[in-house]
């Protein structure tokens, strides 16, 4: 049988969105990735930012992995290190390692009896209860639900951010969908598949700013809380999933582990495409701490800081700029980690089963600003 070049098609936005990123690649073989395939792939992906393959229940975490790698060849540990050993890590209940391909986690929903080498083990979706301030009521959770958190995959000290992340969906269940509120007195809401991962763009969140606001994140740059996954509460995310309200519940530099300066990660606001050069605003907003301006002073006040950030962000995720993918067993989701920004969504039930391994790759070089 000849074998045809692989196709890359956009999605299709739904009625109503103005989306315009994503795409699905057909006719390549993740399994035996030649470099020509590669190449297409990375180009779809820094033009597209999620790139959906259909049907790859069958792809194994070596595969995923070198996939995930192929981005990034000098890299080698997963996004937040070797192994997720700080305990008190608000990540560290939602991630099980495969034992043999350690890059790799399984992340979902339920119990699950044996997977990967792995045997009776349960897996817990992250809800917004655990992390928003303000909660839906228990007698509402199934029929609405939060953006849980906007993050970038990143470890945001010591390591660089991810390229790509590699989702793939094992299980996932079906039928139901949920109305997501924003329950920030915007009165928008989104219909969105139990379970989605929803995304949004770094360049629209750039491309909506004022001029004003342009030139504030072309010129400046955010200084990541050390350990910011330890030191950040977790109780008080606002109710749109986009940072943190400031109540003073971080923990105090005594209660962190030893804290390295040359560690601590500042970055440029905007990262650029290595492939168009666009320019994407990438902050993750939960973790910010402090913001470097362009005459060398620093914005310390954490209260000024997140609201700054905030108002940045926020017009970027309402309901038309949002991607919310519709997943099936099988998808494979590859995503620019320095393009999008991503989140969480959904409740679901106890015998709800959701079985998803999620493969990234703490990255060789910083991001690379305006
Ligand atoms: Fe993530």
């Amino acid at each position: 049988m000849a074998v045809l070049p692989p196709t890359v098609h956009p999605i299709e936005p739904p009625s109503g969105s103005l989306i315009d990123f994503g795409a699905q690649i057909e006719g390549i073989d993740l399994e035996t990735l030649s470099d020509e395939q590669f190449t297409t792939i990375r180009n779809a992906l820094y033009h597209h930012h999620v790139v959906v393959f259909k049907n790859q229940r069958n792809i194994s975490p070596k595969a995923q992995y070198e996939l995930t790698k192929r981005f990034d060849p000098q890299a080698d540990n997963y996004g937040h290190g070797k192994t997720i050993d700080a305990k008190r890590s608000i990540l560290h209940p939602d991630l099980k390692t495969v034992p043999h391909q350690p890059q790799v986690q399984i992340i979902g929903n339920g119990f699950v009896e044996a997977y990967e080498g792995l045997e009776n083990f349960q897996l817990r979706h992250p809800h917004h209860r655990t992390f928003h301030r303000d909660h839906i009521p228990d007698d509402k959770d199934y029929d609405y639900t939060r953006f849980y958190r906007w993050h970038i995959d990143a470890a945001l000290y010591d390591l660089n951010p991810p390229q790509v992340t590699t989702l793939l969906a094992v299980r996932v269940p079906k039928g139901r969908r949920q109305t997501l509120l924003y329950d920030d007195g915007s009165g928008e809401t989104m219909d969105v598949p139990l379970g989605t991962t929803a995304f949004v763009s770094g360049e629209r969140m750039f491309e909506l700013l004022s001029p004003a606001e342009q030139e504030f994140v072309r010129t400046s740059k955010i200084e990541y809380a050390p350990h910011p996954y330890i030191w950040m509460s977790p109780a008080h995310s606002r109710s749109t999933g986009l940072g943190l309200h400031s109540e003073g519940l971080e923990l105090p530099p005594t209660d962190l582990p030893p804290i390295e300066q040359d560690k601590i990660k500042i970055f440029p606001m905007l990262w650029k495409n290595p492939i168009t050069g666009k320019l994407s605003l990438q902050i993750h907003p939960s973790a910010i701490r402090r913001i470097h301006l362009a005459d060398g002073s620093v914005i310390d006040d954490l209260e000024r800081v997140r609201d700054i950030v905030y108002k940045l962000q926020r017009p970027g995720i309402s309901p038309q700029y949002v991607y919310a993918h519709d997943w099936e067993e099988g998808d494979l989701v590859l995503f620019n980690n320095r393009g999008v920004l991503h989140s969480v969504v959904g409740a679901f039930k106890p015998e709800e089963v959701r079985l998803f391994r999620q493969c990234n790759l703490a990255a060789s070089e910083p991001p690379v600003g305006p």
